[in-house]
């Protein structure tokens, strides 16, 4: 019987219904980008409000595509971690009246975990065990993985995540938010070899990350140190495209050697890359490159899976085949998850 899944971590409402062999039978997402863009960022209490407002027709409409009721489901999935606190007591608290009414167990998905999960689902074989590469708006983080709920922290951001970067850097030039997207599709004109910006810890051995000092670099070639309102900042386009297109340069050859350093290290067959920044049409094109010159298969979340969806949530299927269940007391688990 199929599964009805369950995120709203962030700002993303999303539900989808996969089948028991892990087919999308239906899916929805909302997302809310056009309400926290004023903002220049996520407003977590403007996204938890959006979340109530959203969650149930969400999870209809994924029913109805489906063409399913509750009583033809055989569990209830939801993301009750890490993410914001708001917005995971949402989707969770939806997951557990839902699991009453209908009479179905609860399960519990790891936000981050099922963002690996999108790559295995997009692959015809296993990819365990293998490196996984998560790179989102809050986490930039290295695991070995044995299987997709078997992870092993190996090192991660100390300070900004790589989306988060990407996020400051859209902020700083002007480019509305989310910023990734726009910052890409400008470097897609710029020079990446405009200005040397620093690729942080990239010399130091294991696998930890920085990019509070590119953001740094990247605010320094805008504006002189002190400027915090960069709303009248005088730059062409071109200026413009540089920058983003140096930054992004430094952001991806930090991220694809530490990976790489990893597959080597673990000696693994597979480099598994998920999170919204895995859409980067740059950090995809250098995983590749890099895949075929050092002998390992890359698997990367597929375009529509790399940003928040439900349908990654399909890892939930692995921990019902464990018999992996969560209490009906199941609380979230807020804030970033970093180091384990
Ligand atoms: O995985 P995600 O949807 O949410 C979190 O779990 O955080 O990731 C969102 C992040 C944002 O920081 C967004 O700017 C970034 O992914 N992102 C990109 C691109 N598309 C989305 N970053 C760089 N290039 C992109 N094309
Ligand atoms: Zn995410």
């Amino acid at each position: 019987m199929p599964i009805l899944t369950i995120e709203s971590t962030c700002d993303e409402t999303a539900a989808a219904v996969i089948s028991d062999d892990g087919r999308v039978l239906g899916e929805c997402v909302a997302t809310q980008e056009t309400l926290h863009e004023q903002f220049g960022g996520v407003v977590p209490e403007v996204a938890a409000r959006a979340h109530v407002e959203r969650i149930l027709p969400v999870i209809d409409t994924a029913l109805r595509k489906a063409g399913l009721q509750g009583a033809d489901l055989d569990a209830i999935a939801v993301a009750d971690r890490p993410g914001l606190a708001g917005s995971l007591l949402v989707g969770v608290v939806a997951a557990k009246t839902l699991a009453v009414a209908w009479k179905k167990p609860l399960v519990a998905i790891n936000h981050l975990h099922a963002h690996l999960y999108a790559c295995q689902m997009a692959s015809d074989v296993s990819v365990y065990p293998c490196i996984g590469l998560v790179v989102s708006g809050g986490h930039t983080s290295l695991y070995h993985c044995t299987s997709p709920l078997d992870l092993e922290y190996l090192g991660g951001t100390i300070d900004d995540a790589a989306g988060e970067a990407f996020d400051k850097v859209g902020a700083m030039l002007n480019l509305g938010f989310p910023g990734g997207p726009a910052v890409s599709r400008l470097a897609a004109q710029g020079d990446p070899n405009a200005h040397a910006y620093p690729r942080s810890m990239l010399k130091e051995p294991g696998y930890r990350f920085s990019f509070s000092g590119l953001k740094t670099a990247v605010h320094y070639s805008i504006a002189p140190p002190g400027v915090k309102d960069f709303s009248n900042i005088n730059l062409s386009d071109q200026a413009k495209a540089d920058i983003c297109a140096s930054f992004q340069a430094a952001v991806v050859d930090v991220l694809v050697a530490k990976s790489v350093r990893a597959v080597k290290a673990y000696e693994a067959g597979f480099l598994i890359v998920g999170g919204g920044v895995a859409a980067n049409p740059v950090l995809r094109t250098g995983l590749q490159t890099a895949a075929e010159k050092n002998g390992f298969q890359l698997v990367i979340a597929p375009m529509n899976l790399c940003t928040d969806n439900a349908v990654m949530g399909a890892i939930a299927l692995e921990k019902i085949r464990r018999g992996e269940f969560a209490p009906l007391d199941l609380d979230i688990t807020a804030g970033l998850q970093r180091g384990f």
